[in-house]
């Protein structure tokens, strides 16, 4: 209908691609940023192998009436990231709810069978086998196109994050994909060229120093030194840090308590929700890769970034400099991708390193045994593969284009909002600096920045232990004191609405941190005289001694919750054979199925690769026990208290 939507654009995706002379669009629905990045990488390989005119499209920005109108010689594609409990990301919502809808309704053949038959579309989805409903998007999608007529090219690929196989599954699903295409579409594949889909000019105009020049600043308005609200998932809070301690350190592991003040942003959140901080790359890393590609000595040169193409947008507003991008705009401590291996290597110093790159990239056993093990980051492989040469030949917008954009990381609050509204509380456990037989390895890019602000608020002579050197008081130090930049993320992860009903959570680790907010909540509650109802935690760790998390508040709580509130631990090691949350549930087997029998809800946080699942495991046997029915009745109950929301996770791989 030609509208024009936030961006000043037209909503209307036909229209865009006649103007644009595009031929292929790819559509992607994205949380956390993978499934954007799959986009940009399909977009980029359809135009350099096949000459294909492609560009990407957020969801979120198109209307989805004239679909039916869609030319038959172009293509569409759905990279679709299945979210939370089978939800469509947030720029999916739309875009499902209309196809989905009883009554889809296109502009010109609502009224026909097949109303899409004109749409030829490829699809692939991001999912996570360890949720209930395993690549739900993608499925519903295909399988709604299918019944409309829609035409798919080659198969729907499902990449899987729980299995820690995302990219390969990618890669496997996209060459017969390409085949696939190729015949469909007609289409020739040519030795690929690299085609920048960015322009980066070095600005000799200005100078770092200018207040045009962006150094980490989200947005104008943060530039400008005013930033406004909304706070949200584009526009991050700079927040004070009201307080901050460490719960345990033991050399390896430090975990952290964070206050967080949210006063006077607009910000509220809900006991249960997440937070999220917005962390930068560790000075280290960034030195480190400026090194390797040769850039140290320009990292604060002013630069003009601009998509070569109409479609492509530049991800970080500009101008800005090399050190900025580095330091705030890119991932670039995150595992280097095997494609991206290859495509490195044709930059290579020499013909002897672009042989070794071409192999690594070429051969996935190879590659998963000496890059991938080693949790090399793209500076550390780069100049590992080299011995140091530098490789000053690669493009810079490639680096805009084969890395991902820096995500915020979010993290369980671990307050109540009725006892502390403006104060929001993190538990974090700060992930080791260096991983075995992977030398100066940053894990946890945002914990360890944590503990930077955590020490430098403290005022301690060396915030900075691990000499990781991260920007802790912000671009131009204009936050003066200790914040940090943060949005509010909202979640289904709720205490039921009366407090009278019983719960039961179990939370090993830092798993335990929305219980803390749950369990303050139903505390004050008591104290102004409520009916609260038996609250039972479980509650695992090493030791009483080194990683007992907020012991002196359970006792508060504890008595401040006359009896109606329990902590059942399990400490792990204090005995030869481990003894974990599933052990003490299962001592309380009967317990807890009366409990459910009364309609209790039951809560797992923490991670769910390994615990999260045995502890729905557990439960299905307890059920199947208690209850003189057989394992499979005890697992569909437990699927059934899942649907009625009754089964509530909060879970993190
Ligand atoms: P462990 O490290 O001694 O094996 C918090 O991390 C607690 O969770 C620790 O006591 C840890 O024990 C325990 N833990 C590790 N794996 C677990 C699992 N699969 N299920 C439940 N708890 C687990």
């Amino acid at each position: 209908n030609g509208s024009a939507g936030k961006s000043g654009k037209s909503r209307n995706i036909l229209e865009r691609m006649e103007e644009s002379g595009k031929n292929c669009v790819i559509f992607y629905g994205s949380q956390t940023g993978t499934a954007e990045d799959y986009a940009s990488r399909l977009a980029k390989e359809g135009s350099s192998r096949f000459g294909l005119k492609t560009m990407t499209a957020d969801l979120e920005e198109y209307d989805y009436e004239n679909l039916d109108q869609f030319p038959e010689d172009k293509i569409a594609f759905f990279v679709l990231a299945t979210y939370g409990e089978g939800e469509p990301t947030d720029n999916a919502v739309e875009f499902y709810e209309f196809i989905k809808g009883d009554d889809v309704s296109f502009s010109e053949k609502s009224a026909e069978e097949s109303p899409l038959s004109n749409l030829k579309y490829v699809a692939f989805g991001l999912g996570n086998n360890t949720y209930e409903h395993y690549n739900s998007m993608v499925r519903e999608v295909n399988k709604t196109l299918t019944k409309l007529g829609a035409q798919r090219i080659g198969d729907a690929g499902e990449g899987d994050d729980g299995a820690g196989t995302m990219e390969e599954d990618f890669l496997a699903w996209k060459e017969p994909m390409w085949t696939a295409l190729s015949e469909a579409m007609n289409l020739e594949e040519r030795e690929a060229v690299y085609e920048p889909v960015y322009e980066v000019t070095e600005r000799e105009d200005l100078d770092a120093s200018q207040e045009t020049v962006y150094l980490g600043e989200p947005n104008k308005n943060h530039l400008e030194g005013h930033s406004k609200g909304p706070y949200n998932a584009h526009n991050p809070y700079i927040a004070p840090i009201a307080e901050s301690h460490e719960l345990f350190n033991d050399k390896t592991r430090n975990c952290l308590h964070m206050e967080i003040d949210i006063a006077g942003s607009n910000l509220s959140y809900t006991t249960g929700d997440h937070i999220a901080v917005w962390p930068n790359n560790a000075g280290r890393e960034v030195d480190r890769l400026l090194d390797v590609v040769d850039l140290s000595k320009k990292r604060d040169t002013v630069i003009s970034v601009k998509g070569l193409d109409a479609t492509a947008k530049v991800p970080f507003p500009t101008p800005t400099t090399y050190d900025t991008v580095m330091r705030y705009q890119l991932e670039i401590c995150a595992p280097v991708s095997r494609q991206f291996v290859s495509t490195l290597a044709q930059f290579a110093p020499n013909d002897e390193v672009k042989e070794k790159m071409n192999k690594l990239g070429g051969d996935k056993d190879l590659f998963a045994e000496e890059v991938a093990k080693k949790n090399f980051n793209i500076a550390q492989l780069l100049a590992h593969v080299s011995n140091g040469q530098k490789w000053e030949k690669i493009p810079f917008s490639l680096f805009i284009e084969g890395l991902n954009k820096i995500q915020p990381r979010y993290y369980s609050i671990s307050s109540s909002s009725l006892v502390q509204k403006d104060k929001v509380s993190i538990t974090a456990i700060v992930e080791s600096v260096e991983v075995p037989g992977a030398p100066h390895v940053v894990k946890g890019v945002t914990t360890n920045y944590l503990l930077s602000l955590m020490l430098k608020q403290h005022g301690e002579e060396n915030p900075d232990p691990h000499g990781l050197n991260y920007a802790i008081t912000g671009p131009r130090n204009k936050y003066d004191g200790v914040h940090v930049p943060v949005h509010i993320r909202h979640s289904n992860f709720k205490l039921p609405s009366d407090p009278s009903k019983p719960i039961i959570m179990v939370g090993p680790g830092t798993g335990v941190a929305p219980f803390r907010g749950f369990v303050q909540e139903r505390a004050q509650q008591a104290k102004s005289g409520e009916n609260v109802g038996k609250t039972i935690l479980f509650f695992g760790c090493r030791n009483r001694t080194e990683d007992f998390l907020y012991k002196d508040e359970w006792e508060k709580w504890t008595s401040d919750l006359n009896g109606q509130f329990e902590l059942v631990t399990a400490f792990s090691r204090e005995q030869e054979k481990k003894v974990y949350v599933q052990n003490k549930l299962r001592e309380r087997a009967e317990e807890i199925n009366k409990l459910l029998e009364q309609k209790a809800y039951f809560y797992v946080c923490g991670d769910a690769a390994n615990m999260a699942r045995e502890v729905n495991d557990i439960l299905a046997q307890i059920i199947s026990e208690q209850r003189g029915v057989d394992k499979k009745k005890g697992e569909d109950i437990v699927k059934s208290m899942r649907a009625s929301n009754q089964y509530q996770e909060d879970v993190w791989s």
